[in-house]
């Protein structure tokens, strides 16, 4: 095999690795060996619940992110909209009122997540604010979070989880096992496409 090295600024220190600098043969090989080892770029990725504190570098990693990956999709209004309305303070309040998760590199904190009850219910609940910055995307992070939010007490209590996708995130979503509510697949007024996952378990 031969070393493509196709990213000079692979962190990796097995410089010999024939892998070096290809990420996805990297990964796949991690993937793919027996010791189920992570690959040396994810070793200081981890989650953890939101401390108080936390809303500026959450507020920055959601506006970098409506700006980078969702202006694809969205016209500049309506993301100025949207970057205007995740400040500090909007992130604190809606993390006090769910159940929030953030994802670390070492101390940076480079996604977000959160589990609510949909409009104060017990019985349905709610997935807000799912965000990964874009250097990060691709490489199970947004996997991670969904893992958190579906190992939360806010998600078993509940006979259905809902999402107001973006439309960036469908296909995601839609990986992650969550469906079309009532089969409908276009944006509601909000911009926004409503999936739900239901939990046999509680029918
Ligand atoms: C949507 C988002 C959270 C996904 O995070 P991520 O870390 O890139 O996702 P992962 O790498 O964990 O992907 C998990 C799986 O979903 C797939 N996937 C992720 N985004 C996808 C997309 N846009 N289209 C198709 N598949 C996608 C991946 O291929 C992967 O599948 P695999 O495990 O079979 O390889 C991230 O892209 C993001 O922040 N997007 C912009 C912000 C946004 O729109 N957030 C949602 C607000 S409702």
């Amino acid at each position: 095999m031969t070393n493509k090295n196709t990213d000079p600024t692979c962190p990796c220190k097995k410089k010999s690795c024939p892998r070096h600098g290809d990420c996805d043969a990297c990964r796949q090989h991690h993937a793919e060996s027996k010791r189920q080892r992570p690959v040396y770029c994810d070793r200081k990725i981890s989650v953890r619940s939101f401390r108080k504190g936390d809303e500026f570098d959450v507020s920055d990693v959601i506006r970098t992110t409506l700006a980078v990956s969702n202006s694809k999709d969205y016209p500049p209004e309506f993301i100025e909209e949207n970057i205007e309305s995740h400040s500090p303070e909007v992130i604190a309040s809606r993390a006090a009122e769910s159940h929030f998760y953030v994802v670390l590199d070492g101390r940076k904190i480079i996604g977000c997540g959160g589990i609510t009850g949909y409009w104060g219910s017990e019985t349905e609940s709610y997935l807000v604010s799912i965000f990964v910055l874009p250097e990060y995307q691709g490489r199970g992070i947004g996997r991670r979070i969904i893992g958190a939010l579906e190992a939360d007490e806010y998600f078993h209590r509940a006979w259905r989880t809902e999402v107001g996708s973006s439309l960036t995130a469908v296909d995601f979503y839609l990986k992650m096992g969550y469906t079309y509510k009532n089969g409908l697949t276009t944006p509601d007024e909000f911009g926004v496409v409503r999936l739900e996952k239901i939990n046999e378990s509680k029918i």
